[in-house]
């Protein structure tokens, strides 16, 4: 297993920066790499915001808060990953920018570095095989909010080493993460199941003719969720969840994988959830 002390993630978006949040507060030295000093900016406010609300509750050292931020450096060079153990990307899900970004991480990075792709929806084995070393590539599967939600799936693809596949369960962890470990399978574990689910979610508002509000109320109180569907859609971004549910009928073909045409016209209308402004539910922030 490879020794790991410096952490690059790549795109510093909801995800991305969510990483490097754990990154830093795990002990880890972590670079961010955007593209822009503007965006790589935002991310690092962001992260300060929650290590901040995490101080105010009593749940963080004021100290060890300005420690946690001391150990990220965002940058938008990506030379300057040189010297990461492992590199996790979490850019566009787009086959093409993923490749292109693991050709230029194979020349950048050492040779046994690990590089880990945050794919929800493409395959690990098709990402690694743009490099001549795919044995170094693996999944490392976050959810949304990364910080808060306990699992980490890693991803084995065809032709992921051991010490690749065990390097990133021992960062999961280290990270506070559960790990699963599990094949390059499309949706992997959770996505396989969720999508459809949530998909049929979609369908029976307008089948039972119920309100987005009253929908999430009958899953949340009726079946344990934490939160509804229709507020888990909005916090994941709809046009996120229709690109992974199209992703995911290319390769299954079955019907319920299918995006349910509202969820594919909110998208196309802009409505994407939190991240808009406006989803299922209308947002202030
Ligand atoms: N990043 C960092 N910290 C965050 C955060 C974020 N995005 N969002 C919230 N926090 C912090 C905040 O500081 C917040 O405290 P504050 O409100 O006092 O500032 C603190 O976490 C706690 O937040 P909440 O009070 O909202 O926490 P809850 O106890 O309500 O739990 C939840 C929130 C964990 C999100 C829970 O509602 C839940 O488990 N929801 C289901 C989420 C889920 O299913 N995610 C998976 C989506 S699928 C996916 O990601 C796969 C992908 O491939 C599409």
């Amino acid at each position: 297993m490879a020794d790991v002390r410096v952490i690059g993630v790549v795109g510093l978006g909801a995800m991305g920066a969510g990483i490097a949040q754990l990154g830093i507060e795990a002990g880890y030295e972590v670079v961010g790499r955007e593209v822009s000093d503007e965006l790589g900016t935002r991310a690092a406010g962001r992260i300060g915001h929650f290590l901040g609300r995490k101080v105010d509750k009593g749940q963080l050292d004021a100290d060890a808060r300005d420690a946690a931020l001391a150990r990220l450096r965002t940058t938008t060079s990506l030379d300057d990953l040189a010297g990461c153990d492992l590199v996790i990307e979490a850019i566009v899900e787009e086959l093409g920018p993923k490749q292109e970004l693991l050709r230029r991480l194979e020349t950048v990075c050492r040779p046994n570095a690990v590089l880990a792709t945050n794919t929800s929806a493409l395959s690990v084995t098709e990402i690694a095989s743009a490099i001549r070393t795919p044995e170094r590539v693996v999944g490392m599967h976050f959810f949304n909010p990364a910080p808060l939600m306990p699992l980490v799936e890693i991803v084995r693809a065809e032709l992921s080493d051991e010490t690749a596949v065990e390097t990133a369960a021992t960062v999961g962890e280290r990270l506070g993460k559960r790990p699963v470990r599990c094949h390059d399978t499309p949706g992997f574990v959770v996505n396989r199941v969720l999508i459809p689910l949530l998909n049929d979610c979609v369908r029976v508002l307008d089948e039972a003719r119920v309100s987005p509000q009253d929908l999430d109320l009958a899953m949340h109180s009726g079946a344990g969720w934490p939160m509804g569907p229709c507020t888990l859609l909005d916090l994941v971004g709809i046009d996120v969840h229709v690109h992974a549910s199209d992703a995911l009928y290319e390769k299954v073909r079955e019907p319920r994988m299918a995006p349910p045409p509202r969820l594919v016209a909110m998208r196309n209308a802009g409505l994407l959830g939190r991240k808009s402004g406006r989803g299922f539910y209308t947002y202030d922030e």
